[in-house]
């Protein structure tokens, strides 16, 4: 059985997850309204990862014998200065997120949890592929600069991301139901 401090720390991190999903969907609607609509697509693969991320944690706190809770999410951002701005703000958040799993693995350390291990290292190792990723994109938009050709260039490639099979998210998929 999980321990109420670990579960009020996972309730917590299903809120920050559930936040990075409402964050990354409100930079699709961003994104498509200037036409960036492969990076708009990317960023909606992404919002997805976020949500069965949430889940991960809600199942585990289910899974163990505690009480998943959730709580009410933060005032959302909707406006963003630039293209540069967006994947800036991703890259900090995801390293946000990280800060946030190794607290949670300090205290499933601290309080002997070691069945939440392999979950929680699953997670680390999925943090340093997604500050990875939204790093990369960052620091590739910078060496873009106001190159409008390696601007499209970029969008088309963020583009090609392909969906998690069956992910509510993808049009295809709900279009089809
Ligand atoms: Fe769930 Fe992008 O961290």
């Amino acid at each position: 059985m999980i321990g109420d401090r670990l579960t009020q720390a996972m309730n917590d991190q299903i809120k920050h997850e559930l936040e990075s999903y409402y964050i990354y969907l409100s930079m699709v609607s961003w994104l498509h309204d200037r036409n960036l609509d492969g990076m708009a697509h990317w960023m909606r693969c992404q919002a997805h990862e976020e949500m069965i991320h949430a889940m991960k944690f809600f199942d585990h706190i289910i899974d163990r014998g505690g009480k998943a809770v959730l709580q009410d999410l933060k005032q959302l951002k909707t406006d963003w200065v630039s293209v540069e701005e967006v994947f800036n703000d991703a890259y900090a958040h995801e390293q946000f997120i990280t800060s946030k799993i190794n607290e949670l693995t300090t205290i499933a350390r601290e309080e002997k949890d070691y069945a939440s291990e392999p979950m929680l290292a699953w997670f680390s190792d999925e943090q340093v592929e997604e500050e990875a990723t939204t790093g990369k994109i960052a620091a590739e938009l910078e060496m873009v600069g106001k190159d409008k050709t390696g601007l499209l260039m970029l969008d088309r490639e963020l583009g090609q991301r392909v969906f998690p099979a069956g992910s509510p998210l993808d049009p295809v998929a709900y279009n089809a139901k």
